[in-house]
């Protein structure tokens, strides 16, 4: 049931749902951007404004990339709700005792719906009076029947181990949570109107990455014989470099490790060296100017680097330049999370390993 039919022409699952994106993100943008008001529409989450309103906190729930894409939802609602928001792997969640607050929204995410530590979080949750949605792909799963309301992702059907699609549209779906939280707030019409353009360019913005699979999959390959890679991002990327580093581990098996790039000179850059080379977002945002300082820190010591951008970088600065189009600071992040899934498949398929089935790795996680 999963011979050439079902891969469409694509070699393996991973390039097939990677080049389904900008389907799938329509998909999840569908139905749910008011230009009008210049906010968005969540039909499932069933809470009007004052209720909204009453969100003091946010928390994200999840498990691996799903806890991820989490991190990039907290950062996209404190940043435009100006509400407090953090992401926890669930499996600790749900083991450490913690203080449940009525006036937190809970956000459980999950591409299948069945992973074993995320529904246990939402029981406790449940048993403890929080307020939790979900975040989930499957509908009918046992997270989105637990939560009752949430946020459908729509990313169609996944198969391939290592997440992409799914991820993409958990970070699409949050940055509509965070303008719909904003708009009940201080988030103005005109920023209000700005991102919802934004969102709505995304998938065209996806379908211009995937043109340069080829010119990827050229650097990819000259980093095939590396035995470790950092992977750098501060502030709003951040994120994006932990499931950069985490899609590199996974399917290539080659070492990764994502740190924030004000963390480089507290240690890894006394790993630094010309067999080490680090993948270092920069986006086009305030921070440029740090990010470029980075690059010349690693640089300086004989560190490669790929750089990923949406920014026009001063020649030579990287080794080599992963670029991606400009799109809103705030959404930058969905479209600089792409370039690194088909880096991390290309080297994984220069190595010769299982893409879709990546050895002792199981799709859902549905026992501890
Ligand atoms: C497994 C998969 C990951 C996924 C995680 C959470 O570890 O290999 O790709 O991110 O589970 O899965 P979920 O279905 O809850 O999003």
């Amino acid at each position: 049931d999963t011979g050439d039919y079902a891969l469409g022409g694509h070699p393996d699952f991973l390039a097939k749902e990677i080049a389904e994106q900008p389907d799938a993100v329509r998909r999840a943008l569908a139905g749910r951007l008011d230009t009008r008001f210049a906010t968005t529409r969540l039909g499932g989450l069933e809470l009007d404004p004052r209720d909204l309103r009453g969100v003091r906190r946010v928390l994200f729930l999840g498990c691996g990339s799903a806890y991820y894409a989490g991190e990039i939802g907290a950062g996209l609602v404190e940043e435009l709700a100006r509400i407090p928001a953090a992401a926890e792997p669930a499996g600790e969640f749900r083991y450490r005792n913690p203080v449940v607050d009525p006036d937190c929204l809970y956000v459980a995410v999950s591409q299948s719906g069945e992973t074993a530590d995320t529904l246990a979080s939402v029981q406790e949750l449940r048993r403890k009076g929080g307020r939790v949605i979900g975040a989930v792909n499957v509908i009918g799963s046992a997270i989105a029947r637990e939560c009752g309301n949430g946020i459908f992702l729509h990313s169609g059907p996944e198969v391939s181990v290592a997440s992409t699609k799914a991820v993409t549209n958990m970070a699409v779906s949050f940055a509509m949570l965070a303008v719909l939280l904003g708009r009940v707030r201080d988030l103005s019409v005109a920023d209000g109107r700005r991102l919802v353009e934004g969102l709505q360019s995304l998938p065209g913005h996806i379908a211009e990455i995937l043109e340069r699979d080829g010119e990827i999959a050229e650097i990819a390959k000259r980093h095939a014989g590396a035995s470790s890679m950092f992977f750098v991002g501060r502030t709003r990327c951040r994120p994006v470099a932990r499931e950069g580093a985490q899609k590199l581990k996974e399917i290539s098996y080659i070492h990764a490790e994502a740190y924030p790039a004000s963390e480089l000179k507290h240690g890894p850059l006394a790993l630094v060296t010309p067999e080490m080379p680090s993948v270092v977002l920069v986006p086009d945002d305030e921070l440029l100017a740090k990010n470029v300082g980075t690059i010349e820190q690693i640089r300086a010591r004989g560190g490669p680097v790929v750089a990923v951008t949406d920014a026009e970088l001063p020649d030579g600065l990287a080794d080599d330049v992963l670029r991606v189009p400009r799109t809103e600071p705030e959404l930058a992040p969905i479209l600089l999370a792409v370039p690194l899934q088909l880096f991390a498949r290309h080297l994984a398929v220069a190595l010769g390993r299982d893409v879709d089935k990546p050895r002792n790795l199981a799709k859902s996680v549905t026992v501890e």
